[in-house]
């Protein structure tokens, strides 16, 4: 364990070392844990940090009584740390058709691949359009919030590309803000296509990546099928991709 930040009493983050072999796909998850007992005790995480970083990041709920995240939420920097030896996942450019425009849906926890994807510089070569969406149930769930408002648009490195290409779209559902309600809400009303200044979600143009609960996949996945798109895996590419938000 290297840093840990805390974001709010059920959301934390956490950055480890990472081995020099240690290679990923912006997007994949691996399994993180702690030996308790003398056996290790692992669960998926998405990587949050880029391809190119030294170190690893992942983003976190507190499970009450969870017996992994209870522990994780307590280590300090130089605490072991169990990582997986390999990466995997679904959430891969790869596994999409090409297009215009590219939806990143994500709530809770479920931000955390698309942290890494909006710092590769592939996307920016694929899509004209990046569209972050942040669901949380109040303002300050929303982790990251400022490194993706604030901090990103300005890198030296990647600035450019991002205010040109990047939009961050967080909403809201339990408290009054800018932009409220859920994302299979504002998809169906078509209020976020018209709120990030893009045509209504069409077939030809959107690709999507989806990561949250179950019910929110389902409810997303519905919506998109039903307006013909269908979805994509590594030897079919396709119109989305979907991955569960894992430690919940
Ligand atoms: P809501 O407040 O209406 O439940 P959670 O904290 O439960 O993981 O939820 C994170 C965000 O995802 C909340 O804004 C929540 O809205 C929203 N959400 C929950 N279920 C769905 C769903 N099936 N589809 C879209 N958004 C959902």
């Amino acid at each position: 364990m290297q840093s840990v930040h805390h974001w709010t009493d059920e959301l934390f983050s956490f950055r480890t070392t990472r081995d020099k072999g240690f290679r990923f796909a912006s997007g994949q998850f691996t399994m993180i844990g702690l030996k308790i007992d003398g056996k290790p005790l692992l669960r998926a995480y998405s990587i949050a940090s880029a391809h190119y970083d030294d170190e690893l990041e992942f983003f976190s709920i507190k499970v009450p009584d969870g017996k992994l995240t209870s522990r994780l939420k307590d280590l300090a920097p130089g605490d072991a740390v169990l990582v997986g030896a390999k990466a995997t996942g679904t959430l891969l450019l790869d596994s999409l058709t090409p297009g215009r425009n590219l939806y990143l849906l994500g709530t809770g926890t479920g931000l955390a691949p698309f942290l890494s994807i909006v710092r590769d510089p592939e996307v920016y070569e694929r899509f004209e359009k990046v569209i972050l969406v942040h669901g949380c149930r109040q303002v300050r769930d929303l982790a990251y919030r400022s490194k993706l408002a604030d901090e990103l648009p300005a890198d030296e490195i990647l600035g450019d590309l991002v205010r040109d290409k990047l939009v961050y779209y967080p909403t809201i559902t339990r408290e009054p803000f800018k932009n409220r309600g859920r994302i299979t809400d504002l998809i169906a009303s078509g209020t976020l296509a018209s709120d990030v200044g893009l045509p209504p979600i069409n077939k030809q143009d959107d690709r999507f990546m989806l990561c949250g609960s179950m019910q929110m996949l389902a409810d997303i996945r519905t919506l998109l099928e039903g307006a013909g798109l269908s979805e994509g895996s590594t030897t079919v590419p396709g119109e989305f991709v979907v991955e569960k938000a894992f430690v919940e």
